[in-house]
Order: C-alpha cells, then sequence, then structure tokens
C-alpha cells in the first residue's frame, strides 16, 4: 500500500487543514517504509535485477551429504513429496538407511557412493542420477567434514583434505550441476552454508575457512549468471548450530568432546529452511536461527569486538565437560558408516539441549505475510493518528 493510499481508506473530512493532512501523509508513508525496511531484514536482502523465479516443486534432486544429519533431515521432507532423490555421500549403512527411508515416505532413491573431493565421481553420479530419473531440477550441497584443533595442531594434509570435501566438494556439485542447468535454462543450487561462513571461531580454521570460501565463489557464480540472464538459481543458506552427528565423528583434538556453540537446532528446523529455499531460490541467502541472524549482524557492526569475546569463550563453549579421546575414530578420510559401520541418521547427541523450531526461520519464511500485516497495522495506526490531529 502506497502513502497515497492513506485518505483513501480512511477519508479525511473536508475541513482539515492542509499541513496536518501533509504530515500524515509523511508519517503514513515513513511507516510504510518502516515495514518495508522490516520485511527485508527478516526476509535477507532481495537481489535487484533477478527475475522473479516461478513458484515450482524440484521433482528430480541431488542431495550430497544425504546420508546424516542436516542432509538425511532434508532427504526426508523432500521424499514427503515425492522427489526422486540421488543421494550422495561415502557410507553404505547410512545411505542405504536414507534410502529405504526415502522410499518409505512415497519418494525414489538412487544411493550412490561418492566421495565429494573427487570431481569426476560427482560427474559420475550426476549422470547416473539423470540416466534414472531424468534432467537433475535441483542441487543442495551439504557434505563437509572439519577439524576440531587450533590451526598450529593441524597437519598440512588435513587442511587440504578438509578444504577439498568441504569447499571444493561444493566447487564440484555446482559444476556437475550447472552443466546440465546451464544448457537447459533452468534449475536450482542450494549451499548449505553457516553463520561461520560470516564469523570465524577458533578451533575450526580449516572449516571456516571453507564456509567463508563457499560464501564467495557462490556470489561469483551467482553474478556470472545474473550476467547471462539465466533462469538457473543458486542461494546459500546460513545455518546455526545444529545437533547433527558431526561433533562425534569429525576428528577432534580437543580435550572434550566437541559440541555445537549454543543455541541448538534440531536438523529438520535446518531441513526446513533448506526446502523453502529450494522452493524460494531468489534470494541471495537465508538465515535459519536467530543465532545465525545475530552473528552475521554482530560481525558486520562489531568484528574486533567478537574477535575478544571468542578469544575467550570460543574454547570452552564448543567442548562438553565429557573427556574424549584425541584417537577417537574419524570419518576425515574414511566413512565411519561404510562397510560394517553403522547408520548414524540425522540427530547427534545433543536432542535434550535442542530446539525443534526457530520463530526467525519462520519469520523469514513467512516474512511477505508479516510484512504486509506490519504494514497494514503501521498504516491504521498512522491514519487514526492524523485522522485525531485535524479533529483537534
Ligand atoms: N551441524 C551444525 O552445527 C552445522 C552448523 C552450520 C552449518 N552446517 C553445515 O551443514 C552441513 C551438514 O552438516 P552436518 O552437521 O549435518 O554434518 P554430518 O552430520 O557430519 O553429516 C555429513 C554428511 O556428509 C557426508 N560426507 C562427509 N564427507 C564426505 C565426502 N568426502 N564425500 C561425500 N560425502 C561426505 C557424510 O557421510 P559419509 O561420511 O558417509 O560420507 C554425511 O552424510 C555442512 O555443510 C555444514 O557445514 C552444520
Amino acid at each position: 500500500m502506497s502513502a497515497s493510499d492513506v485518505p483513501t481508506m480512511y477519508p479525511v473530512r473536508p475541513s482539515v487543514p492542509s499541513t496536518a493532512r501533509a504530515l500524515g501523509a509523511q508519517f503514513g508513508e515513513a511507516i510504510a517504509q518502516l515495514g518495508e525496511t522490516f520485511r527485508r531484514i527478516v526476509s535477507g536482502w532481495p537481489e535487484a535485477g533477478l527475475r522473479r523465479q516461478k513458484r515450482q516443486t524440484p521433482q528430480v534432486v541431488v542431495v550430497t551429504g544425504a546420508s546424516a544429519g542436516i542432509g538425511r533431515a532434508t532427504v526426508r521432507l523432500l521424499a514427503q513429496r515425492g522427489s526422486r532423490i540421488g543421494l550422495l555421500a561415502r557410507g553404505k549403512a547410512g545411505l542405504d538407511a536414507a534410502a529405504a527411508e526415502v522410499r518409505a515416505a512415497g519418494g525414489e532413491a538412487l544411493p550412490i557412493p561418492t566421495d565429494v573431493a573427487d570431481f569426476g565421481a560427482v560427474e559420475r553420479a550426476a549422470r547416473q542420477v539423470e540416466q534414472r530419473f531424468g534432467p537433475i531440477d535441483a542441487w543442495i550441497n551439504v557434505a563437509f567434514t572439519s577439524l576440531f584443533a587450533p590451526f598450529t595442531a593441524i597437519e598440512p594434509n588435513e587442511y587440504r583434505r578438509v578444504t577439498e570435501v568441504s569447499y571444493l566438494g561444493y566447487v564440484h556439485g555446482t559444476k556437475a550441476a550447472l552443466n546440465r542447468m546451464r544448457t537447459r535454462d533452468s534449475g536450482v543450487i542450494v549451499q548449505v552454508g553457516s553463520a561461520l561462513g560470516s564469523r570465524a571461531i577458533p578451533l575450526q580454521s580449516a572449516y571456516c575457512g571453507a564456509k567463508h570460501a563457499i560464501n564467495g565463489f557462490t556470489e561469483s557464480v551467482r553474478t556470472e549468471l545474473m550476467h547471462e540472464h539465466s533462469n538457473v538459481r543458486i542461494t546459500v543458506v546460513q545455518m546455526p548450530a545444529v545437533n547433527t552427528p558431526q561433533f562425534s565423528w569429525v576428528r577432534s583434538r580437543m580435550t572434550n568432546h566437541p559440541q555445537p556453540v549454543p543455541p541448538i537446532y534440531q536438523p529438520e528446523v535446518a531441513a526446513r529452511g533448506v526446502v523453502y529455499a529450494l522452493d524460494h531460490p531468489r534470494r541471495k541467502q537465508y538465515w535459519v536461527g536467530a543465532s545465525t541472524a545475530g552473528t552475521i549482524v554482530a560481525q558486520r557492526l562489531v568484528p574486533g569486538l567478537l574477535d575478544r569475546y571468542l578469544a575467550r569463550t570460543g574454547y570452552d563453549s564448543q567442548q562438553t565437560d565429557q573427556p574424549v579421546s584425541p584417537d577417537r575414530p574419524a570419518n576425515l578420510w574414511e566413512p565411519l558408516d561404510g562397510p560394517g559401520g553403522e547408520d548414524h541418521g540425522a540427530h547427534g547427541v545433543f536432542d535434550n539441549r535442542s530446539h525443534s523450531h526457530s520463530g526467525q526461520s519462520w519469520a523469514s519464511r513467512h516474512a511477505r505475510t508479516l510484512a504486509s500485516g506490519l504494514t497494514l497495522a503501521s498504516t491504521a495506526a498512522a491514519a487514526q493518528w492524523a485522522r485525531r490531529r485535524v479533529q483537534r
């Protein structure tokens, strides 16, 4: 609603002095702008220049890291709407269990053991998916690994491995997807990102570097697609701390069991954000969880203060008080759900400390409705105020 609509909806009496009328109109306009600003804050900043993507339900979807954590929870949601899903990860136990869940929920599944660090393997997997299901509508990059340790305690080959899986794995997935989507001028790529891609923390330098790189790489690809006037969309979903198996199987050199920095959300909260982004890929990025929004905004406003805060708290906040062996099995080089291994599912060990809902994510998904409501209510209040003034 524009400011000029105000007098139409709430007729001002003819005797109104013109200054008061102008004042009321200005106030109404200011409130309308406030509503628009609010809409942008809760929804992320939509990019000018991108044509509105026609809403559609992707049918053929590839998910990397589909066997556990956020990828597994996402696959479950996609299966419920009948998607045909290429499931990529390394471990057989996790992949088989994910495929069984997809089929039970009404979807179709093609589990393909794949190491995302190997571009040839990713490209072959894409080909297999298209042979079985037809053109890939959407590609969701989720697979990652990490290493919890101070930078000085990480060997160069370990650093390279984390980067090859967690950063280049996304590059490989994006390339395999674009090899197909660009020629068809259709498709959606969703990158599962992290608040730590905007604000790095101690003990996760390799991971934070990869997550920062994904943002930069994706921004560049996005502008190239815009340059081509392509209808292929690419978006990033920035995640908060999520209760997934990673904290029990990522290589760690910390003395105690790793934990996500609270507040912790359940993987279903993350998965809902991913699927929403898939259906609404026009935005540059989505933020899931108030902690993600808070972290990204605080980093933009007071980065130095955060440096000092994280230097003081970042070691303790990433560990429980349970000691853990530095030699515990880790998924850096090999899957822990490989032959003879076990399915780890979507959830980690922090169920009793994790939130199943995020008010911020809900607000972000319903930004348009909320903003319209706010604008309407504010405009009504402004009109009421103006009317009272001129009646005095
Ligand atoms: N959990 C959080 O707190 C959190 C916070 C912010 C962002 N995120 C992001 O969310 C995504 C998923 O995290 P998560 O916590 O759900 O992870 P997770 O529980 O550790 O699951 C990781 C998945 O990736 C697969 N994977 C690992 N290495 C692979 C490789 N080399 N090739 C192919 N697949 C591989 C794993 O299966 P295999 O080992 O069998 O291959 C598994 O399916 C990541 O991108 C992460 O950055 C998570």
